[in-house]
C-alpha cells in the first residue's frame, strides 16, 4: 500500500470558514426553477407550488445561501417583471438559452422558498442591458423600510418588511461574448463602481460582487480584473470567479488534475486584488466570491440541439448533466481547493441546484435523487465549518497533460467549533490504496469517530431516479488512533471523510 501523511496543528489556521462558501445557485435557465424547486400541481407541491421533496433534499446539503436568479439570464432580465400579481407579469424572450420567461416565479415567490430551505438570496443585478438607475431601484424596492415609490411598491405586492438581501452580483460575466450588454473591462468597471455607489447609498449595509473573468482560460483574464478593480475597487467587496471542469477525452487523471488549475485561479485574483489595494494605498481589502463552480460538459451536445429544435420553448430540459463517479471527486477536490482558500473565498456557489448541472435532479410529476456530486457537497457543508487547518500534506505525485507534480492524495482538514477534526480527502491514484498517517498530537487526545466513503468501481457510474443508490456513501475502512497519530486506510479512487472527536 502506497502511504501518506497529514500534518495538522491546532495552531497552523488558515482562518475561519466563511458557510457562505457553500452557496449555490438558482438561475432562471431550464428547469432549474420550473419544474425544478416549483411545480405546482406535482403531488409533493406546497401552497405555493413549491416542490416538498426538492426542499428536503436541498436541507440535507445545507445550502446558507443562493445566488439568483441568474447567470446569464440576468443580463437581459427586467426586476420589475417578477413582482406584482402574476396575471399581469409579462411573458420575456430571454435571449441568454433562447427560450420564454413566464415570470411566475419572481422575487417575492424565490425569497420565500429560500427561507424554507434555509438560505440567503444573493441577489443579481443586470448590468448588460441596464444600468445603474435599475440597481438603485431594487435595492430600494428589496430593502428600504417603506414611504418611497418603490418601497411602496413593494408593500402594495404584499411584503411589508423589508426582503434585507444582504449581497448583490453586479451583474454576470460582463467580460464574455456570449453576454447581453458585454462590456469592456474599463466600461464594466465604471458601471459596477456607480452602480455599487448608489445601491450603498441606498443601503449602506449591503455588500456587492463585481465581476470578475467567466473563467481562467479566457483570454482578457488578468488584465480584466487589474483595469475593472482600478474602476470599481472602493465600492465592491468581492471579485467573482466562474469555472467548470470537464473531461471530453476521457483522461481521468487529467481531469481530476483539474483544481491546480483553480488553485491557480484564486491565487492570482487575490494576488491582482491586493495590486490594486496597493495601488490605491487602501485599508480594504477584497476578497472573492467563487459563485459559479462545478463539473459542466454531458450536456453541450444536447442543448445545442434543443436550443434549435425547440427555439422559444419553455421550461426545457437544458444543461442536465447526468453526474458520474469521477465528476464527484473532481468535486470534492474542488470544495477542498475552496476550503483550503477560505481565508480569501468568502462566497462560493456550486453551480447550479436542481436540475440545471446540479446535485438534486427532478422528474416533472414524478421523482427526485441526488446525483454523486450531492454527496461531497453535502458532506462539506455538513462538516466543513468552524476553522480552516494548514493541512501539511506529504504524498507521491503523478504527471499529466498539463500539470507536473499533481498529488495523488489532495486533503485538507477543518477544526469544528466543538474541538472536532474533519479530514477531507481525494485518492487521485486509478489503482492502489494508500495508508493515510493523520497528525492530531496537537488536538489532545482524539477517536476516530467515523470514516466516510464515496467510492465506485467504475468511475462512470451514475445515480438515476431507477437507480438513486447506485453510487452512495458507506462507511470506510477506517484505522486506529495511537498516541495522537492516526493510520486511516484511503481506497483508490475514493472521497473521503475522516472526523475524528475528542476521546
Ligand atoms: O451556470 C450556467 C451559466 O454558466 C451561467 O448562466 C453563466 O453565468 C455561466 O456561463
Amino acid at each position: 500500500m502506497k502511504k501518506a501523511s497529514v500534518i495538522l496543528d491546532r495552531d497552523y489556521q488558515i482562518g475561519r470558514i466563511d458557510p457562505r462558501i457553500y452557496g449555490s445557485f438558482i438561475e432562471h435557465l431550464g428547469r432549474a426553477v420550473y419544474g425544478g424547486i416549483y411545480e405546482p400541481g406535482h403531488p409533493q407541491a406546497d401552497a405555493l407550488g413549491f416542490r416538498k421533496d426538492v426542499l428536503e433534499m436541498v436541507r440535507r446539503i445545507g445550502v446558507p445561501i443562493v445566488r439568483y436568479p441568474g447567470g446569464n439570464f440576468v443580463s437581459g432580465f427586467n426586476w420589475e417583471d417578477s413582482v406584482g400579481p402574476r396575471e399581469k407579469r409579462p411573458k420575456r424572450l430571454d435571449l441568454a438559452w433562447f427560450t420564454t420567461e413566464t415570470n411566475e416565479v419572481g422575487l417575492h415567490e424565490f425569497y420565500e422558498w429560500a427561507k424554507q430551505a434555509g438560505s440567503e438570496v444573493m441577489y443579481a443585478i443586470n448590468l448588460g442591458t441596464r444600468g445603474p438607475e435599475q440597481a438603485r431601484d431594487i435595492v430600494e424596492y428589496a430593502n428600504h423600510k417603506g414611504g418611497s415609490k418603490f418601497s411602496d411598491m413593494r408593500i402594495a405586492n404584499g411584503r411589508k418588511d423589508p426582503f434585507g438581501i444582504k449581497l448583490w452580483c453586479l451583474g454576470n460575466e460582463m467580460d464574455g461574448p456570449w453576454q447581453m450588454g458585454q462590456k469592456t473591462a474599463y466600461e464594466y468597471g465604471r458601471i459596477a463602481n456607480e452602480a455599487a455607489k448608489m445601491m450603498k447609498w441606498v443601503d449602506e449595509s449591503i455588500e456587492t460582487v463585481a465581476c470578475g473573468s467567466s473563467g481562467s482560460e479566457i483570454e482578457t483574464f488578468g488584465d480584466w480584473e487589474l483595469t475593472m478593480l482600478d474602476q470599481c475597487y472602493d465600492n465592491i467587496d468581492y471579485v467573482s470567479l466562474h469555472r467548470y471542469y470537464g473531461n471530453p477525452t476521457n483522461d481521468t487523471p487529467g481531469f481530476l488534475a483539474r483544481t491546480m488549475d483553480m488553485d491557480d485561479f484564486i491565487r492570482t485574483v487575490v494576488s491582482i486584488c491586493d495590486a490594486v489595494k496597493g495601488k490605491k494605498h487602501s485599508k480594504k481589502t477584497v476578497n472573492l466570491s467563487f459563485d459559479e463552480w462545478n463539473v459542466w460538459y454531458h450536456s453541450n451536445e444536447q442543448d445545442e440541439e434543443l436550443k434549435k429544435s425547440q427555439r422559444w420553448g419553455q421550461a426545457l430540459p437544458l444543461l442536465e448533466d447526468v453526474y458520474n463517479f469521477e465528476d464527484a471527486l473532481l468535486v470534492g477536490s474542488m470544495l477542498i481547493t475552496l476550503l483550503r482558500n477560505a481565508d480569501r473565498v468568502k462566497v462560493a456557489c456550486m453551480a447550479q441546484l436542481v436540475n440545471v448541472i446540479a446535485p438534486i435532479m427532478t422528474r416533472n410529476g414524478g421523482g427526485c435523487w441526488a446525483q454523486t456530486i450531492f454527496y461531497p457537497y453535502m458532506h462539506a457543508s455538513k462538516y466543513g465549518r468552524g476553522t480552516s487547518l494548514k493541512a501539511l500534506v506529504k504524498t507521491p505525485v503523478y504527471d499529466c497533460a498539463d500539470y507536473e507534480g499533481v498529488p495523488l492524495i489532495d486533503a485538507t482538514a477543518t477544526l469544528a467549533d466543538d474541538g472536532s477534526v474533519t479530514v477531507f480527502c481525494v485518492n487521485r491514484d486509478m489503482k492502489e490504496d494508500f495508508e493515510l498517517d493523520v497528525d492530531l498530537r496537537t488536538f489532545g487526545e482524539m477517536k476516530l469517530a467515523e470514516h466516510i466513503l464515496l467510492h465506485h468501481d467504475d468511475v462512470k457510474a451514475v445515480n438515476t431516479e431507477e437507480h438513486p443508490d447506485n453510487v452512495v456513501p458507506t462507511a470506510g475502512p477506517g484505522g486506529t488512533v495511537d498516541a495522537g497519530r492516526a493510520q486511516v486506510k484511503i481506497p483508490a479512487l475514493s472521497w473521503n471523510v475522516i472526523r475524528f472527536e475528542k476521546a
